[in-house]
């Protein structure tokens, strides 16, 4: 993995969760990182510190991804700080949580922006600071292809980033850019503390994945891990799950 020491990485909702975990993970390979936040710059500024201790660059950057001026202030930001990306980690997500009857067109145009759009821009702002040669990893979740209660709106716009991605990593592919989706089962992160149903669900994932446990915040973060290093360098537009066999039981 040490082809990674000295390349600079951007974690989207990299203070919590999912993407605290990638994010020290590749810190824990010499990668320096950018985090982005929106609400809880305690936990932003306590991930930094924790990067920090690794020995390596690190700073958090508050922004709203689904706000497209926010989004071009942190690039501008990050520029100044950082100069170049070489691993994009889209991880940020939201979205209404409802039953489909009580879904309007605000709620779905918001969430569907929110976790497919952003992507696009993400990628837009960061594909000039790539120099040819980048690694893209948007994170998404079973939801895109399973029903989930509550779920129709963020699992379309997962299904949407997931299409995303594909269009996205055969225009990027010739510029040496690997663009992929990493998909992972629940993992008990405070995202779940937003569904109505988080117990049900949480059991019902633990007595049907296959493997006998729920999937953790580093068990992505290993298999991000993999997809931004050289050894993933022909994987291109692909849907990785991480999911401890769950989505395969009939
Ligand atoms: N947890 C699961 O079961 C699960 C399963 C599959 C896939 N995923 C996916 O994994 C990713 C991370 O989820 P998680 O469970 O780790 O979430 P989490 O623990 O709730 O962390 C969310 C992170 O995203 C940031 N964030 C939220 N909205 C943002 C916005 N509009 N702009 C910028 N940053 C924002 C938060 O920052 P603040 O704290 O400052 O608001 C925080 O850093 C999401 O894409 C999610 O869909 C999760």
């Amino acid at each position: 993995m040490s082809d990674l020491k000295g390349k600079v990485a951007l974690v989207t909702g990299g203070s919590r969760g999912i993407g605290r975990a990638i994010a020290l993970k590749l810190a824990d390979q010499g990668v320096n990182i950018a985090i982005n936040f929106m609400r809880n710059r305690k936990a932003a500024q306590a991930t930094v510190e924790e990067l920090e201790a690794k020995g390596i660059k690190a700073k958090a950057y508050r922004a709203n991804v689904g706000k497209e001026d926010e989004l071009h202030e942190m690039f501008e930001q990050f520029e100044a700080d950082f100069g170049k990306i070489d691993i994009l980690i889209s991880n940020a997500a939201s979205g209404v949580l409802k039953p489909a009857m009580e879904l309007t067109r605000r709620h779905w145009a918001w969430t569907m922006d929110i976790n497919a759009a952003t992507l696009l821009h993400l990628v837009q702002h960061s594909v000039p600071l790539m120099n040819g040669n980048g690694k893209v990893v948007a994170i998404s979740s079973l939801g895109s292809v399973r029903a989930i209660p509550d779920y129709t709106a963020v699992g379309a716009s997962k299904a949407a980033l997931e299409s995303l991605v594909r269009h996205l990593s055969v225009e990027l592919a010739p510029k040496g850019i690997n663009v992929n989706t990493l998909s992972a089962g629940v993992v008990d992160t405070e995202a779940l503390k937003h569904f109505p149903e988080r117990d049900q669900i949480l059991e019902n994932s633990r007595v049907r994945t296959p493997a006998g446990r729920l999937v953790t915040p580093d068990d992505v973060a290993d298999v991000a891990l993999f997809m931004v290093t050289d050894a993933a360098k022909m994987i291109h537009g692909a849907t990785i799950v991480v999911d401890g066999g769950y989505s395969v039981v009939a």
